[in-house]
């Protein structure tokens, strides 16, 4: 068993950091699922909560927490340090979790959402617009945007009204870094071919660092997902849950360019080896570490306080 105080970790580093550094972490993360998802979808069915409810309180957070016009906000930068989207910008956040000790003291609904130290210049990770690109981290690591584990606290705006139930209630894993999206329809090139980033496409997290639990509350016919090497436009449903392997490339795109229509997806990060103590502020491995691929964790029940069905689609 791994126990990591975040009192021990220097602020030059990530939680991430620390423990690749200081685990086998990095040895045992690349295991491979029995449930064989590859670059498909797992579908994850039988969740009863009141959806309509869900959709409603979602709506109001963005009225309630969003930046104005019922948007979210766009990533924060050095050039917009309050996230402001324009009046052109498709596709808006709200975080899920916060961190109270950050370093820039965001407020918590787009505390997730980027860093005012971040210039032209600079990017989140290596890869970001060309294969070559380098990331420009800053120094102080702990705490800081990059810090993706410690963003552990609900925020207002997944906490409202039936959101509550979801935001605590659904999950047995510990929260990271999260976020809630609305998107509306934009042009853009439905080509499976080149994966540009200019055209949406773009790699997460890896897996094991987090899962993230994809799930619709506004849907919309208009978009789909898109899987690199997979010719599927995958429609999520009201009422499952979605996820996949978001290292792999990926996007989401409108179908229909001129539609107007939005719609608004909560994203759960998860960590599905490490277990978080608010008391301690420490993260421990659980059970599971080494040993069952998060795919499995799901399909075992491990994964969701409810009993669900999962399928690969
Ligand atoms: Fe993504």
């Amino acid at each position: 068993m791994w126990k990591v105080y975040k009192s021990q970790i220097p602020e030059t580093q990530t939680v991430q950091q620390y423990i690749r550094e200081h685990t086998d972490f990095l040895q045992v993360r690349d295991i491979k699922p029995e449930l064989d998802v590859q670059n498909n979808m797992l579908e994850i069915s039988g969740l009863q909560f009141d959806w309509e409810a869900l959709g409603d309180s979602i709506e109001e957070s963005f009225w309630r927490y969003g930046s104005g016009n019922e948007k979210g906000y766009r990533f924060v930068s050095h050039d917009n340090p309050t996230g402001q989207p324009t009046e052109s910008t498709s596709y808006t956040c709200l975080s899920i979790v916060h961190n109270p000790k950050h370093i820039e003291n965001l407020p918590q609904n787009y505390s997730t959402l980027g860093t005012r130290m971040m210039k032209g210049d600079r990017y989140y990770r290596g890869g970001k617009r060309h294969e070559n690109d380098t990331a420009v981290m800053p120094e102080i690591l702990k705490d800081s945007y990059y810090d993706s584990w410690s963003f552990t606290e609900v925020t207002e705006a997944a906490n409202n009204g039936a959101l509550k139930d979801l935001s605590n209630e659904c999950l047995n894993r510990s929260l990271i870094r999260g976020r809630i999206g609305k998107i509306d329809s934009k042009p853009v090139d439905r080509n499976h071919g080149e994966c540009h980033i200019a055209d949406g496409w773009h790699k997460d997290e890896h897996l094991l660092e987090n899962t993230r639990i994809m799930i619709p509350l506004i849907t919309s016919n208009n978009f789909c997902l898109q899987i690199k090497d997979n010719p599927k436009d995958y429609k999520f449903e009201l009422g499952n849950a979605y996820v996949m392997d978001t290292h792999i490339p990926h996007r989401v795109i409108p179908l229909d360019e001129n539609a107007r229509e939005y719609r608004i997806h909560i994203i759960y990060g998860t960590n599905p080896w490490f277990d978080y103590n608010k008391e301690e502020d420490s993260w421990t491995s659980n059970e599971f570490y080494g040993k069952m691929h998060p795919f499995d964790m799901i399909a075992a029940g491990y994964y969701f306080k409810q009993p669900i069905n999962t399928r690969i689609i």
